[in-house]
């Protein structure tokens, strides 16, 4: 029986996606390295420094700086990114989050966040939901990023539910395969290629429903 949700955060509950995006891409213009919508499909749910080492490695500009100049750079596109996100409120939950997360407390569902994100704890104040969440799972308590399941099994954990108690929510390749590798029913949002790994996806978070959900992962076979 489903008792937990473990959500991701970026391009799940608010569209920070495109923010993480746009500072990146703001940072490879300065490095002359540019890259496009397909490629950042792989810097989703990837950690800071390892968005940074993907789009050098693109570049072919792993070896042009130190660890201290990458940590630098790192910084740099977060001072960006905290700029984008410093006016974000309830308006920009994406749309049926409100009353997805609301109709799932109503029904006793403990919720968790596991995102790879830093900015994740100010970001779910802002959008003013944090009182919704259960847990939240501490990034940097982390030995390893999604695709490891590390942070969706401490999610179940923190809830103290085993994974296949709990649902995942994401919108990453990354993170569906680190919800699979959690033991837990994967749900993805986006396109049917980049989600071809869920068991069961929808483009849009407006189509999220929580009968639905219950119902396909109650006959899910794993
Ligand atoms: C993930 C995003 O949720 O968090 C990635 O999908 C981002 O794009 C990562 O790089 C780390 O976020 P932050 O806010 O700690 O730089
Ligand atoms: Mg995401």
């Amino acid at each position: 029986m489903i008792k937990g949700f473990v959500f991701d955060l970026d391009g799940v509950l608010t569209d920070t996606a495109e923010y993480h995006y746009l500072a990146w891409q703001e940072l490879g213009g300065k490095m002359g390295i540019a890259f496009d919508r397909v490629f950042n499909e792989q810097l989703k749910g990837i950690s800071r420094m390892d968005s940074l080492e993907r789009i050098l490695k693109y570049g072919n500009k792993s070896r042009a700086y130190t660890e201290d100049e990458k940590i630098a750079l790192a910084n740099e596109k977060n001072e960006d990114y905290k700029k984008l996100i410093t006016n974000i409120s309830p308006a920009d939950l994406l749309p049926g989050i409100s009353e997805l997360l609301k109709e799932l407390k109503a029904a006793d569902i403990q919720l968790a966040l596991a995102s790879a994100s830093k900015n994740g704890p100010i970001i779910l104040k802002r959008l003013g939901i944090e009182n919704l969440f259960d847990t939240i799972v501490d990034p940097a308590c982390l030995t390893h990023g999604k695709p490891d399941p590390e942070i969706f099994i401490k999610g179940a954990e923190q809830l103290g539910l085993r994974p296949d108690e709990c649902v995942g929510v994401e919108d990453a390749e990354a993170g569906i395969e680190a919800i699979n590798a959690a033991g837990m029913f994967s749900v993805g949002v986006g396109s049917k290629e980049s989600m071809k790994a869920a068991d069961l996806f929808v483009t849009d978070t407006s189509e999220l429903n929580v009968r639905d959900i219950l119902t396909a992962a109650a006959n899910w076979s794993h």
